[in-house]
């Protein structure tokens, strides 16, 4: 088993410093277009068997040091009693929008209620046992309020805002409906087998560092505080988070996710030893492969040998990305950083 990703997550000392790239399973491998155009995305989830296929073809094609499950953040709001569709955006055709709905919301019974996620990530520690380690995730609260609220994807999720700051009690209501649901998924994630956590806080960057201190905070510190995390490190990515890292810090993660717009070493000095990951524009992979070497080169040099690098993309892949150049990426971390 190559141990280098957790080894890295802990601030361990490793032989060289491990990658692997967030939404790694998915469009632009052939290969998941072949498995995908029989089934639709939500029936690929809740097939453990297709679930892993795709979770562990990244890691065989790219020579990535990590597996994430394949699944999405919304998929445990479903058994919380929203329809859910993709399109291929995901949509919930009744949106939450006052303290009824609220109400309404269930905690699923996660053995029950996802019991294809908790099998594939059975079925993945037995297939991977000889490979790498797995990540299990979820949407952070505040990230899944936004889809929850505004029914959607959307630039600003006013709909979200506006219940945040003008009906506080039902932002509140919601907040921590979703956090003890956020808990139980990971808790059940981590108990099947599940090796590290990462929090996906995709929307938390849009507030400003105040807001976020007052509205998002309190819940992401929750629910890593709920974990049980003995030897599962948990890895907290706030997409537009570089102004407030020392916010962020307080939630607790072990390892702090970093998007591109951040200086890596800069990041660095204002966290202190807590490791990172990242953070690599996600369009460099369109670029020739004398530019994506000099940008690894980059990220690597601000990051000037520190241990506790996680290297990975500062957001998810793109689908019209050549996987040529990934599995290119990949090789310049692995060659650039050889002991
Ligand atoms: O990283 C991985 O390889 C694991 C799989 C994974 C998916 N979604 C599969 C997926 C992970 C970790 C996610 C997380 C996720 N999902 C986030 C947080 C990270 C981020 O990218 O910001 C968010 C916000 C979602 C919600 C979501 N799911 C959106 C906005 C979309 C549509 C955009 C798109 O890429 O199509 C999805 C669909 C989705 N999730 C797909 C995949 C592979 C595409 C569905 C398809 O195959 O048609």
């Amino acid at each position: 088993m190559n141990t280098r990703f957790l080894d890295a997550c802990w601030g361990k000392p490793v032989d060289r410093v491990p990658v692997w790239l967030m939404r790694q399973a998915g469009r632009y491998l052939p290969d998941y277009m072949r498995v995908r155009s029989k089934c639709t995305f939500l029936e690929l989830c809740k097939t453990p068997e297709l679930a892993a296929e795709v979770t562990i073809q990244p890691v065989d094609i790219l020579g990535v040091d990590a597996a994430i499950l394949f699944s999405d953040i919304l998929t445990p709001i479903e058994p919380m009693g929203m329809e859910l569709d993709f399109t291929p955006g995901p949509v919930f055709s009744k949106p939450i929008r006052t303290m009824a709905d609220v109400e309404a919301l269930k905690i699923p019974k996660m053995e029950t209620d996802v019991p294809y996620v908790l099998d594939a990530v059975k079925l993945l520690r037995k297939e991977l046992a000889a490979k790498v380690p797995l990540i299990g995730f979820g949407g952070a609260p505040f990230t899944l309020a936004c889809y929850m609220v505004e029914g959607k994807g959307s630039k600003d999720f006013a709909a979200l805002k506006k219940m945040m700051y003008a009906e506080p009690e039902v932002y509140a209501a919601l907040m921590d409906k979703i956090t003890t649901m956020d808990m139980e998924y990971l808790n059940a994630q981590i108990a099947a087998g599940a090796q590290a956590i990462q929090i996906f806080d995709t929307w938390g960057g849009m507030l400003s560092p105040s807001d976020y201190e007052r509205y998002v905070l309190p819940y992401t510190q929750r629910l890593i505080n709920g974990l049980n995390r003995t030897n599962v490190p948990v890895i907290h990515f706030v997409k537009g988070a570089g102004t407030m890292l020392e916010i962020v810090k307080q939630a607790g993660g072990d390892v702090m996710g970093l998007d591109w717009h951040v200086n890596l070493g800069k990041a660095r000095d204002v966290l202190g030893d807590m490791a990172v990951q990242g953070n690599l524009d996600p369009t460099v992979l369109f670029a020739p492969k004398e530019i994506i070497e000099r940008e690894v080169k980059r990220v690597l040099d601000e990051n000037a040998g520190r241990p506790g690098l996680i290297f990975n993309l500062g957001h998810g892949i793109l689908p019209t990305v050549p996987p040529e150049n990934a599995i290119f990426m990949v090789d310049c971390v692995h060659r650039l950083t050889q002991k």
